[in-house]
């Protein structure tokens, strides 16, 4: 190792402090100056080299020299300081009181006994070590169709502290966390899609709070999430402009979603009165001015415009076929009797909300309303709450997000975090979070999301070499041999840590997690294998198929 400066100096201090000392001892007269002298100029040069070494290793090139050394020692992998500093438990203790500012009032003893799990969720092992996500870091899981991810999830909603919001396309999160969540809190099931015939217990209707304005026009967003391209965004834009009106009036005239949907698919006559009614509602409202043109040239369009109507009526359509479901309308169209769902009663109660929604993303716009109308009222909470963040955390599991809950998940990663507001993302792969986000709103989301786990089945060959380039580069050392067989030479040339051909073939349960420093393969958790949620399991079914447990304890919690 180069000796630098700040070394040479305090070696050279110590030679001539020590000089100075042994100056001291002689029995010569003038002894006593020259050693103090020199042993003064000693400890001010050891002084001035260690101040300089510790200013110099916070330079640049010195954190890029440290770093490449770390990298080559570890592999490119996450090394053991690293991994205490970034996700080990007692890296999550060191931010407790951040995370959870009740803890703030216990003593240190007190706060040492409280489970790392109130304030952090477990990813995972890697080795001996276990690593942890705080209830701070957005979490997303890419993997593919039955690689863990929804039995690693359902480990993290069971040990959840606090409320959830949980969304799935089967019945596997509702078996699998029910029993366990039910001692918690109160369990709400809102199964639009009538998956496995399991019984709502909830209804939602997206009316409700329209009667305010800024309901409506927030809600006429979270119908309509953000397209995949710019162009198909402008359409989207003006079928939110319509949207939001069209929710407004219904609301006010004590109207139905059904009607909305009517007042869209109206054409000719049928239109032009569609168009009366909406005014007339409208008129009665001063703060719904700027809405009544865009209302009154929507249902103006004819002739040369029709294109556009039906442009923009196909646009909408999406976010109110699910009306066409019997079982989603009679649960989605529901009367608006006060608040239908109380959201800060969910919060203090520590209650689940599963979300069931189907594949055919039929219902994906009513689903993904509501999981955005809870995340909006727990943000608004949280304001008022101390530290602005709730206390416990509220966790969002979206497994299948793509399917069940398509909201602004873009923006909802950038804040959502501190405000004690989890979100633990689960998708099948890098396409469906372009499919469904677009790609700047896949960028971001990538970019929000602390911990990216990617887990098997992963095959599109893009995806791969993303992530790939994502684990970053280590040395390899080749050898040439002569015809002996003695090695002749070395070279070393960088190669990626985690090679094409090795995330292709990552076993199931197990997980690459990118995001906490350099990689790290963790073995997830697997809801099988823990005998307490198993145990709660038997306790509350002991039924043959998981339908009919389903099935009973959705009668229970409908009780
Ligand atoms: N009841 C069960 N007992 C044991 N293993 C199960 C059970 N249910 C599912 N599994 C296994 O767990 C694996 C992963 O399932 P899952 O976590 O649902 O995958 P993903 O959500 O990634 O599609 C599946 O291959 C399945 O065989
Ligand atoms: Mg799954």
């Amino acid at each position: 190792m180069a000796s630098s400066m700040p070394g040479r100096v305090t070696g050279i201090g110590l030679i001539t402090g020590s000089t100075g000392y042994a100056i001291t001892q002689l029995p010569i007269d003038y002894a006593q100056l020259t050693g103090w002298t020199a042993m003064a100029a000693g400890v001010g040069m050891v002084g001035g080299g260690v101040v300089t070494w510790h200013t110099s290793r916070r330079a640049t090139t010195s954190h890029i020299n440290r770093w490449s050394r770390r990298s080559r020692r570890n592999h490119g992998v996450q090394s053991l300081t690293g991994h205490l500093k970034t996700s080990s438990s007692f890296a999550m203790r060191g931010r407790a009181t951040a995370l959870r500012p009740s803890l703030a009032r216990m003593s240190r003893w007190q706060r040492i006994r409280v489970p790392v799990t109130e304030y952090a969720a477990m990813l995972g092992k890697s080795g001996g070590r276990t690593l942890y996500a705080s209830h701070e870091d957005v979490v997303l899981r890419v993997a593919g169709a039955r690689s863990g991810k929804t039995t690693a999830l359902a480990c993290r909603i069971v040990d959840h502290p606090g409320p959830a919001v949980v969304t799935s396309t089967r019945v596997d999160l509702l078996t699998w966390t029910g029993p366990m969540r039910a001692k918690r809190g109160p369990l709400h099931v809102f199964n639009p899609a009538g998956i496995g015939d399991v019984a709502s217990t909830l209804k939602w209707s997206p009316l409700a709070g329209c009667k305010a304005i800024e309901t409506a026009m927030r809600r006429a967003d979270d119908m309509i999430p953000a397209a995949s391209s710019d162009e198909r965004e402008g359409w989207n834009d003006q079928a939110r402009r319509i949207l939001a009106p069209l929710l407004f009036a219904a609301a006010r005239g004590g109207l139905t979603m059904a009607r909305v949907l009517a007042w869209v698919s109206a054409t000719g006559d049928q239109a032009t009165k569609a168009g009366r009614q909406v005014e007339s509602i409208l008129d009665d409202a001063p703060e719904a001015a700027a809405m009544r043109e865009t209302v009154r040239q929507f249902f103006g369009m004819s002739g040369e415009n029709e294109r556009t109507r039906s442009s923009i009526v196909t646009t909408l359509m999406p976010a109110l076929q699910w009306l066409s479901n019997p079982t989603a309308a009679a649960i989605g169209d529901a009367e608006v009797t006060g608040d239908t769902l109380n959201v800060g009663e969910l919060l203090d109660t520590q209650g689940t909300v599963y979300l069931l929604g189907g594949t055919n993303r039929v219902t994906s716009a009513l689903t993904g309303a509501l999981v955005a109308e809870i995340a909006f009222r727990a943000t608004q909470r949280a304001e008022s709450m101390p530290g602005g963040r709730l206390d416990p955390a509220l966790l969002l599991a979206l497994d299948e997000a793509a399917l069940v809950a398509p909201g602004p998940l873009d923006r909802w990663t950038s804040d959502m975090g501190g405000r004690g507001i989890v979100l633990d993302i689960a998708v099948q792969s890098l396409a469906w979070l372009h499919r469904v986000w677009g790609e700047t709103g896949a960028r971001i989301i990538l970019g929000n999301a602390a911990a990216v786990l990617l887990g098997a089945g992963c095959k599109d060959p893009a995806d791969i070499a993303h992530w790939e380039a994502l684990s970053g580069l280590r040395d390899e050392v080749s050898e040439t041999r002569d015809a002996d067989g003695k090695v002749t030479s070395t070279s070393s040339r960088k190669v990626p840590v985690l090679s094409r051909d090795q995330i292709a073939a990552l076993p199931k349960f197990h997980a690459v997690v990118y995001g906490l420093g350099p990689i790290s393969i963790i073995r997830t958790p697997n809801i099988w294998r823990r005998r307490d949620a198993r145990r709660a399991m038997a306790r509350a079914g002991r039924q043959v198929t998981a339908t009919k447990f389903a099935e009973k304890l959705a009668e229970e919690v409908s009780k």
